[in-house]
């Protein structure tokens, strides 16, 4: 249901009071009956039914949330290999929306919804803006990608079902962002972090000063790896408070994980996801307080639930209570990632990416290095590749096979990164495996 914060009582702290500060006890009783129904229902996909045969799993196996522990992880490469429909648990029928994430090379990974999964998310997304005090009055700019971009869609539907004057601005375009934000007096962005040290830089060439030009208040900061130092210049810069905003494309999107007032960690939804930290070597459970890779269960999904699936985000658990009365557990900033996925603008690269991109062009050597830089304040990327055979005397051949090169970079990673050609023999060598990433932002600390 669209607007439905306006008929709500603005001075009460919660969104949805009941789930939001259920004890422990309730919140995993309330998991195991939603993981039984989803276990249940995921027997209506293919893939799932095929993994449980193989396991020598039934559903009724599922006792306990312990139990759990019996079910096999679910990966990238399934979703990928299931390309496009071969996880859906309803008829495509049903289905209203897709998703497709970035960062995959071949098959990228499709993740679909229901009506009813579209509104759950706006639900977790209100959940999320109105834990951090935004209310129907507050007018909500979200500076995220759209389409195939979760932040856009996700964003837009959460605050339109709290009611907010919503303004879906999209990435990009700094210029017309700060009119938006003067003119209809903008109090919250959703953004990527590293954009709006950005938008403060032409705010600065533009004489706009945010403590008292604007009316900005609130920033929700995500999809992208950032530091603590990092939301405290942004919180300084701007005189805003900024709110940490955890989501994946396979989970939903944004909506998974936000900090509460206290940013004392993200507030995990457990109503809707079980939450584990494991070895990511042994697949085993750490300890709370251990870093180790986030592993997530759905327990509200219908068109594509996933059992166990390893984000390959690493974190920890920093404790399942907090003063603001939620005892949904708190989970760290990401701290890294367990495979050689890089986090640039909001958009997800691999590697492999970019080296199956280089290989097309015959004028290249094998040898190539990715650097990731925060300049003036934009985040760039650099590629820097060796040249089969040196042509220099050839300025306007180097500077046509120099921009070929971006533009299909650009296709394939959805940004624009510098292309630097260098000799051959000019790049380091490295012994064993190939340094193929130098990320000099310090994102993750
Ligand atoms: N979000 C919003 N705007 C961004 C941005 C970001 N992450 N990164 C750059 N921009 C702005 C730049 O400031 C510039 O606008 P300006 O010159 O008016 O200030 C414009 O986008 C183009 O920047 P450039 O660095 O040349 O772009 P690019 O070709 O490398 O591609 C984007 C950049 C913005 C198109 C691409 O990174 C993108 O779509 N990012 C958004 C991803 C996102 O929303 N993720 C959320 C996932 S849930
Ligand atoms: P996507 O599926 O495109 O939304 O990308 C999801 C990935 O973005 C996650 O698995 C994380 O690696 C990264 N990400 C999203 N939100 C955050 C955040 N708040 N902090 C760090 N990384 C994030
Ligand atoms: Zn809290």
């Amino acid at each position: 249901m669209k607007n439905e914060g306006i008929t709500r009582d603005y001075s009460c702290e919660y969104f949805n009071p009941d789930i939001e500060t259920m004890s422990r006890r309730q919140i995993e009783a309330l998991q195991l009956e939603r993981l039984q129904d989803t276990v249940r229902h995921c027997m209506n996909s293919e893939f799932y039914r095929k993994r449980f045969e193989e396991a020598g799993l039934k559903p009724e196996d599922i006792q306990s949330l312990d139990d759990l522990r019996k079910i096999p992880f679910t990966t990238k490469q399934d979703l990928r290999d299931t390309y496009p429909f071969g996880m859906a648990s309803v008829p495509l029928e049903q289905c209203t929306r897709l998703h497709s994430s970035s960062g995959t090379t071949g098959n990228p990974t499709v993740i679909l919804h229901t009506d009813k999964d579209i509104d759950e998310w706006a639900n977790q997304v209100a959940r999320n803006l109105w834990m951090v005090g935004l209310r129907p009055d507050d007018v909500f700019q979200n500076s995220s990608g759209y389409g195939m971009f979760t932040g856009g869609l996700g964003f837009q539907n959460g605050a339109e079902k709290m009611g907010m004057l919503t303004v879906p601005a999209a990435a990009g375009n700094s210029l017309r962002q700060i009119k938006f934000i003067k003119d209809f007096g903008t109090t919250a962005i959703h953004a990527v972090p590293s954009y709006l040290t950005r938008l403060k830089e032409v705010m600065d060439k533009e004489g706009v000063d945010p403590h008292k030009d604007t009316k900005l208040r609130v920033f929700a900061i995500g999809a992208e790896p950032h530091s603590e130092e990092q939301r405290k210049r942004i919180e300084e810069m701007f005189g805003v408070k900024a709110y940490n905003s955890f989501g994946m494309s396979e989970m939903c999107g944004p909506g998974v994980g936000f900090e509460c007032k206290e940013q004392n960690g993200l507030h995990f939804w457990e109503d809707y996801y079980i939450v584990e930290i494991v070895d990511p070597e042994t697949l085993e459970p750490v300890p709370d307080g251990e870093i180790g890779e986030l592993v997530l269960t759905t327990l509200r999904r219908e068109a594509m639930p996933l059992l166990r699936y390893r984000t390959r985000d690493l974190t920890r658990v920093l404790g399942r209570s907090c003063p603001c009365g939620r005892n949904h557990v708190r989970i760290d900033r990401m701290k890294g990632r367990s495979d050689d996925m890089m986090v640039l603008k909001g958009v997800n690269i691999f590697p492999i990416q970019i080296e199956k991109i280089l290989m097309q062009f015959p004028e290249l050597a094998s040898n190539y290095l990715i650097t990731l830089t925060t300049d003036e304040d934009n985040d760039n990327m650099t590629v820097e590749v060796e040249l089969e055979e040196l042509f220099t005397d050839d300025y306007q051949r180097l500077v046509a096979l120099t921009k070929n090169i971006q533009r299909a970079l650009k296709d394939e990673i959805l940004l624009t990164p510098h292309v630097k050609l260098v000799p051959k023999g000019s790049l380091p060598q490295s012994e064993g495996k190939a340094v193929r990433v130098v990320d000099k932002r310090k994102v993750y600390q």
